[in-house]
């Protein structure tokens, strides 16, 4: 049996890949905020991340100073950090020092990486497409990092990484088992 889903609720049909902290600002000052509607959107090179962000965000307003911004993909471990860092803005509060999570420093841009997390993306922003309510960002990754434990060489190995995937409201899910399609 189907039910009628309706409009509105729909992308939670489709929801989402995994939720990604993108850090902005400078080491010394930086801010967080979870992200989880985000697409890779190329196979070659460069790789390039497209990245649907209201304009109210502070951390618009921060990767519009310098064009760069992190991406750290966390694991299960941090939905309580991921949380905040989706639900208050970084112009009220210091989330970061808030959350106790480890910076360290990108090596080709400004805003720093989350330590905790077991991937990150320094990427620098291309072209930014105007879609009603939200602006499209098309950013180009410049290095990528990952931990050895968790990734096979060519995809993650989700019964280690276990990303978080958002299902609305204060829900997650978890990717934990990979299926080979024989
Ligand atoms: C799981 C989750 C995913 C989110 N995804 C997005 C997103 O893709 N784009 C967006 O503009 N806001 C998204 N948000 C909302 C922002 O993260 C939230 O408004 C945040 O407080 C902005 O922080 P800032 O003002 O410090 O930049 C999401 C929130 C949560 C909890």
């Amino acid at each position: 049996v189907k039910v009628e889903v309706a409009a509105e609720k729909a992308k939670w049909l489709v929801e989402p890949g995994c939720v990604i902290i993108g850090t902005t600002g400078v080491y010394e000052k930086a801010n967080a905020m979870t992200f989880s509607w985000q697409t890779p959107i190329t196979s070659g090179i460069p790789c390039k991340i497209l990245l649907v962000i209201h304009p109210d965000r502070y951390s618009y307003e921060l990767l519009k100073r310098n064009g760069e911004i992190a991406l750290n993909i966390p694991g299960e471990r941090l939905v309580r950090e991921v949380h905040l860092f989706g639900s208050v803005s970084g112009r009220e509060r210091d989330k970061i020092a808030e959350s106790g999570l480890l910076l360290e420093r990108a090596k080709t841009i400004s805003p720093p990486l989350m330590a905790d997390c077991p991937a990150n993306l320094e990427c620098r922003l291309g072209e930014v497409i105007p879609a009603g309510q939200h602006d499209l960002l098309i950013l180009e990754v410049v290095r990528a990092l990952v931990e050895t434990d968790v990734f096979d060489g060519s995809s993650i190995i989700p019964e280690r990484f276990k990303t978080l995937h958002y299902l609305g409201g204060r829900k997650y899910g978890v990717l934990e088992r990979s299926l080979a399609a024989l």
